[in-house]
């Protein structure tokens, strides 16, 4: 079956980027000048994606404003003859069907994911985590993952190495080597407090591709790692059962939800950025000599 869902789940609160987060959804924090949002939304798009469901919560309006049109500054922008800044504002809305929901109360990736299932209906479905940022690569991440559940028929996880000691405050899966960049999957834990909890030190970062029957282990998975109601904890359950395949996608990822995430973010895209990147790689070449 074609997958031409996907569900960006931007609910969270985002603390560790406060105060910037007060107001501002951390998902609209800009890489050099486009919202990280616009850069998972252009990755499903790139990826197949014709129909995105936004989970959002109080104070994230923005997030819809920005895939709006702009009537005044676009005219202002033709009147002006400036073609190539409007450009860059004027189709945002025609890169997916975008729909909205709002998670009322904050309980957890899981629980926000299982907002989607009436927009999913009952088809496999890709989820984009909203502060999980992924460029360059041999093809999008989402179309990397989308591709590996056409030919396995699982849900996909899209996963990566990190260090030892990171992997406490993310993910761990269970994988065996299939072929090439394509693992096999059998357990998973969020957040492994000890060495003998830890299966690996691949780490789900960000996105996955899953088949609807998540929604009815959702529904009875119990508040997990920051008692909250984890998507890993009901997707360990889909790999225990179902089994799941394992996809360590070829792009580089940013976790803008951290600080350090937002400045390396900042520093590697923009110097590939035709306007800039020249620039500032000048910029940083004498800088490093004062560090
Ligand atoms: P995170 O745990 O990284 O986001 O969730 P957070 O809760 O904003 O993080 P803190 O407050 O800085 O620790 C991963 C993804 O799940 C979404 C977040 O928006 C992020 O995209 N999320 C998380 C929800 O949509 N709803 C939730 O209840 C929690």
């Amino acid at each position: 079956m074609k997958i031409t869902k996907a569900v960006i789940p931007a609910a969270g609160l985002g603390t560790r980027v406060l105060p910037a987060t007060k107001v501002m959804p951390k998902e609209m924090l800009p890489i050099v000048d486009k919202p990280a949002i616009q850069y998972i939304v252009e990755e499903a798009a790139a990826s197949g994606i014709t129909d995105i469901l936004i989970i959002t919560n109080r104070g994230k309006g923005f997030i819809e404003d920005h895939f709006d049109k702009a009537p005044v500054l676009e005219g202002i922008l033709e009147r002006d003859k400036r073609d190539d800044l409007l450009s860059t504002i004027k189709d945002l809305d025609k890169l997916a069907n975008i729909h909205y929901i709002r998670q009322i109360d904050t309980l957890g990736l899981g629980h926000a994911i299982s907002k989607a299932k009436s927009f999913v209906c009952g088809e496999p479905f890709a989820v984009l985590y909203g502060d999980d940022v992924v460029v360059g690569g041999d093809k999008p991440a989402t179309k990397e993952l989308i591709d590996a559940y056409g030919t396995y028929g699982k849900g996909v996880l899209g996963i990566k190495p990190v260090t030892k000691e990171a992997i406490r405050n993310y993910s761990s899966v269970k994988v065996d080597n299939i072929e090439g960049n394509i693992y096999k999957c059998t357990d998973m834990i969020e957040k492994p407090q000890t060495d003998e909890e830890v299966l690996s030190l691949y780490s789900i970062l960000g996105r996955c591709v899953l088949p609807p029957e998540i929604f009815d282990i959702l529904a009875h998975t119990k508040p997990g790692a920051k008692n909250e109601i984890q998507l890993t904890d009901a997707m360990r359950e889909l790999a225990i059962t179902e089994g799941m395949t394992a996809v360590e996608y070829t792009g580089t990822r940013y976790d803008i939800g951290n600080k350090f995430g937002i400045m390396q973010a900042a520093i590697e895209i923009g110097l590939n950025h035709p306007e800039i990147g020249t620039t500032l790689r000048e910029y940083l070449k004498n800088f490093a000599k004062t560090l």
